[in-house]
């Protein structure tokens, strides 16, 4: 349903090719539109015949920065995701006014760590989150980890994960508590990227070897989860085993999840 407030029209400020199929982009942030990290909103294009199309995307910059930053998916022949692919600087693209999700601190109770699960786009929020201070004062130790086919999908995440250490927000022991744990599918590992959906190296324990951490454990770690369906499911499955209750806005729990947006 429309809103009484019209949508946004906002420029691009830049547009990244990670891969063939995977880019980002950054907009400006309008001075009144306010979000929570972790959150996604409505935007798109309107495409000339007096039509918007509009599809939910996470944002992957900290609520404190000027500009904000969404990871897409192109989709050959998808009615928004190809046409985005192609925006150019200046360019005007659509935005709602109000943002929303559960993938944020408040949907979860207080713990100690707090683990960020993604495949593919699913990371996006997660991008946002460990950016912000907010989530470091929160836990004492944070893991993310991102799992996709092939090694150059993984670009875009290790660009946040560096450009984290220079936004200059976070102290050195902030920067110290937080494990990034990327992995492929598809593709050869390497020492830093290992092999395997992130669901069987939890099952196989390999991934709590291979950082030296202890096994998940519901009275103190905090679960957030963004990637496809099935993950998802499997996930969740995994967590509700081991004694995890979902949370959300009203009633915090002790995890939460979203299915990254990659439709059209
Ligand atoms: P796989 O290559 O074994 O399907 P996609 O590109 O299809 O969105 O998938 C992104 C990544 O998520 C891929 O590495 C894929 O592994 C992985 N993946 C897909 N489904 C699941 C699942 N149910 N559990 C864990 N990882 C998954």
């Amino acid at each position: 349903m429309q809103t009484s407030e019209p949508n946004y029209e906002v420029p691009v400020l830049a547009i990244t090719h990670w891969t063939k199929e995977l880019f980002s982009f950054s907009l400006r942030r309008p001075k009144s539109f306010r979000f929570s990290a972790g959150e996604f909103v409505m935007l798109g294009l309107n495409t000339g015949e007096g039509h918007q199309i509009l599809r939910a995307y996470s944002m992957a910059s900290p609520t404190w920065s000027d500009a904000l930053l969404f990871y897409s998916i192109n989709i050959k022949n998808g009615p928004l995701t190809s046409r985005l692919s192609k925006i150019k600087p200046s360019d005007g693209v659509i935005l709602k006014r109000k943002s929303t999700g559960t993938l944020i601190l408040d949907a979860l109770r207080p713990g100690k760590r707090l683990f960020l699960f993604s495949t593919g786009t699913g990371f996006a929020p997660f991008a946002s989150i460990i950016r912000e201070p907010e989530t470091y004062q929160k836990f004492d130790k944070i893991i993310v980890t991102h799992t996709c086919r092939e090694i150059p999908d993984l670009a875009f995440s290790q660009m946040v994960l560096s450009q984290r250490e220079h936004d200059g927000l976070l102290s050195k022991s902030d920067i110290a508590s937080l494990e990034y744990y990327p992995t492929v599918t598809r593709d050869k590992p390497t020492n830093d990227i290992k092999l395997g959906r992130i669901t069987d190296l939890i099952l196989t324990e390999k991934f709590f070897k291979d950082l030296n951490i202890e096994n998940l454990f519901s009275a103190s770690d905090r679960v957030m989860l963004c990637g496809s369906q099935s993950f998802n499911r499997q996930m969740k499955d995994i967590l509700i085993k081991r004694g995890f209750l979902e949370g959300s806005i009203n009633a915090p729990g002790d995890f939460v999840l979203e299915k990254a947006f990659v439709g059209g």
